[in-house]
């Protein structure tokens, strides 16, 4: 089926009820990379329709320089719809999402507050609140989400429980290149150089016995740390390799639960 782009929220909500059977939807800011394909592919063999959205979404980033910077490679991203076979795309505007400029916003009270959220505030009021509006527009049987962005997912699913919205959350293994480095739209800003040392941040994560030394022995190599802490069985970290922001986080023992969620 050739791919099938809606440019509102409006024109997928008309087209919507032709869509028979079960829909996934995976929400994405573009820059697609072989993470984004798992989703997809995931969504395409549960489903008997997908939807892709693309949409890079302004409320979520608290620095204006990393929203301009954020990649945008639509051409390309359209190639990678195309050759994975994905039947639907949405691309919604600003406006179109947000005519009321973000007046009305779903905030979470705590686990937000941590990791992440203690260094980009209000990064997840944009994160959730974009997240309503795209299940709500979709109305998918199914949505998928990387484990990359754990506390993300953590969230998103707490959200989706909250607030009774029927659609399930599918949580999707983090993809990595060969030398570890977790598969992500921010890796396509590192230089060659950049690149080569990020290879050190799951390195530190996953070989440091404590947070504390992941910590020391990325501070060591140069790296600008915002955390590295250990919650629920799993390791969290966050750094800057050069201007780039990456995280990444990892389960410490297999026997572990998630009490995050
Ligand atoms: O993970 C992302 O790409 C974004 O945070 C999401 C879920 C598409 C919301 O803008």
């Amino acid at each position: 089926m050739p791919l099938r782009t809606f440019e509102t929220a409006a024109a997928w909500r008309t087209f919507r009820p032709q869509v028979v059977g079960t829909l996934g939807v995976v929400p994405t800011m573009g820059a697609l990379h072989a993470g984004h394909v798992s989703l997809m592919e995931r969504s395409l063999d549960d489903n008997d329709a997908t939807l892709v959205t693309i949409f890079v979404n302004p409320t979520q980033f608290d620095n204006p320089n990393d929203l301009a910077g954020y990649p945008d490679r639509m051409v390309e991203d359209l190639e990678v719809l195309r050759n994975v076979g994905v039947p639907y795309l949405l691309t919604p505007t600003y406006d179109d999402l947000y005519a009321d400029d973000f007046r009305y916003r779903v905030s979470e009270q705590a686990f937000s507050r941590e990791l992440c959220g203690a260094h980009r505030p209000g990064h997840f009021d944009g994160v959730l609140t974009v997240v309503m509006k795209l299940l709500n527009i979709a109305q998918a049987t199914r949505a998928y989400f990387g484990e990359k962005d754990f506390q993300q997912l953590t969230l998103v699913r707490g959200m989706t429980e909250a607030f009774f919205i029927p659609t399930e959350i599918v949580p999707c293994p983090t993809i990595r290149e060969t030398d570890g480095l977790a598969l992500s739209s921010r890796n396509f800003k590192l230089d060659a150089e950049d690149r080569a040392r990020a290879t050190a941040f799951p390195k530190a994560l996953r070989e440091s016995p404590t947070a504390d030394e992941a910590r020391a022995v990325l501070e060591a190599q140069g790296f600008r740390v915002d955390y590295v802490e250990d919650r629920g069985g799993r390791r969290f970290g966050a750094v800057y390799v050069g201007d780039v922001r990456l995280i990444d986080n990892m389960q410490l023992n297999a026997s572990a639960d998630n009490p995050l969620s």
